[in-house]
């Protein structure tokens, strides 16, 4: 075999090869099992002529993988050049989602409170007759106990009809002092209005240490809601009545539609209530078995949704439930 013109004419097959396909076919023909040279190889008797074959395979070998290399290379440059993107076509612009505008309320009450060193309980939306009213002191015969007031599983399990549950459970669980809030979804069988729904959700408070008065609850609703509505908007305080406080106070804002100068939205007082306070009852301490005479406390529940129209302006809490895009977009 004449070595030297078989290494020349596989070198030209594969210079000519134009596709992988081809330099594969060149492989093949001139590398493979059949091959003249493979044969050869086979036949060696003396160490010159193998030197002679192995150097040829080898030259061969790597002018196939340089040749390769190179189509696939080109072949590979063919498609970036015509899948080229055309950066002048309109583009797609998909919506962009956001939190709902409670959430993103409820997480900026959050961070209020963690500024000022409380912490974020969440409790169970499902609970007991013993955490929702009877280690609150509700009364027996209440009628927030009946059966069209609350949702009941069974006479014992029920979806919670306020936060205020998620205070007995970490008293229960541990010993003050405590500082935390607690927001979360509440239910009542109330017929959806203008200021009611069925489900909603409250911010639930409690700190309970020594020598803790009302003074203490005042100030720190007021710079809550400053935090929260801006320093204009002014805060009162009006006496009222819960079981599980004593003594029981109710805290208004000013109307968000008539800065106080009365108006439907505020039924011409000027005010729009924010939610439920006071000192903790020493019954309630009695209950989760803390002293009374070491320990006291205030708590408070605030509407969400209440906070969210008195920020907002929004006349309607329905809103908030109905889901209407159009509505919360705009938050
Ligand atoms: N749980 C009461 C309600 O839903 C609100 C409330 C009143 C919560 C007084 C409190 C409180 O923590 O101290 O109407």
């Amino acid at each position: 075999m004449d070595t030297k013109a078989l290494e020349e004419q596989a070198l030209a097959a594969i210079a000519a090869a134009t596709t992988v396909e081809e330099i594969d076919a060149a492989r093949v023909e001139y590398l493979g099992r059949k091959s003249d040279l493979k044969q050869a190889l086979r036949d060696v008797r003396d160490r010159e002529t193998g030197m002679t074959l192995n150097a040829t395979r080898d030259r061969l070998e790597s002018a196939v993988a340089e040749r390769e290399e190179a189509l696939r290379r080109a072949a590979l440059e063919q498609i970036y050049a015509e899948a080229q993107v055309d950066v002048t076509l309109p583009g797609e612009n998909p919506p962009r989602g956001r939190l709902h505008i409670l959430t993103q309320i409820q997480r900026e009450i959050e961070d209020i409170f963690l500024g000022l060193g409380y912490e974020v309980f969440h409790g169970d939306e499902v609970t007991d007759v013993w955490h929702n009213f009877d280690a609150l002191t509700q009364p027996p015969g209440h009628p927030s106990r009946s059966q069209h007031e609350t949702f009941y599983f069974d006479d014992e399990t029920l979806l919670r009809a306020h936060t205020s549950p998620d205070q007995i459970r970490v008293m229960e669980s541990r010993e003050p002092p405590i500082y935390m809030i607690s927001p979360g979804r509440c239910y009542r069988r109330d017929t959806p209005d203008a200021t009611h729904t069925p489900t909603f959700l409250q911010v639930e408070c409690l700190a309970v240490d020594k020598g803790i008065t009302l003074a203490d609850l005042q100030g720190t609703v007021l710079a809550f809601s400053r935090l929260l509505f801006g320093p204009d908007r002014e805060v009162r305080m009006r006496t009222s009545y819960f079981p599980f406080t004593e003594p029981s106070v109710e805290f208004d804002v000013t109307c968000f539609l008539c800065s106080g100068a009365g108006c439907a939205v505020c039924k011409h007082s000027g005010w729009i209530e924010m939610g439920g306070a006071g000192v903790v009852d020493p019954d309630v301490f009695r209950n989760v078995g803390y002293d009374p005479e070491v320990w006291s406390g205030f708590a408070f529940g605030f509407g969400i949704e209440r906070i969210a129209m008195l920020r907002h302006g929004l006349p309607d809490l329905r809103a908030f439930w109905e889901n209407d895009l159009r509505v919360l977009a705009q938050f």
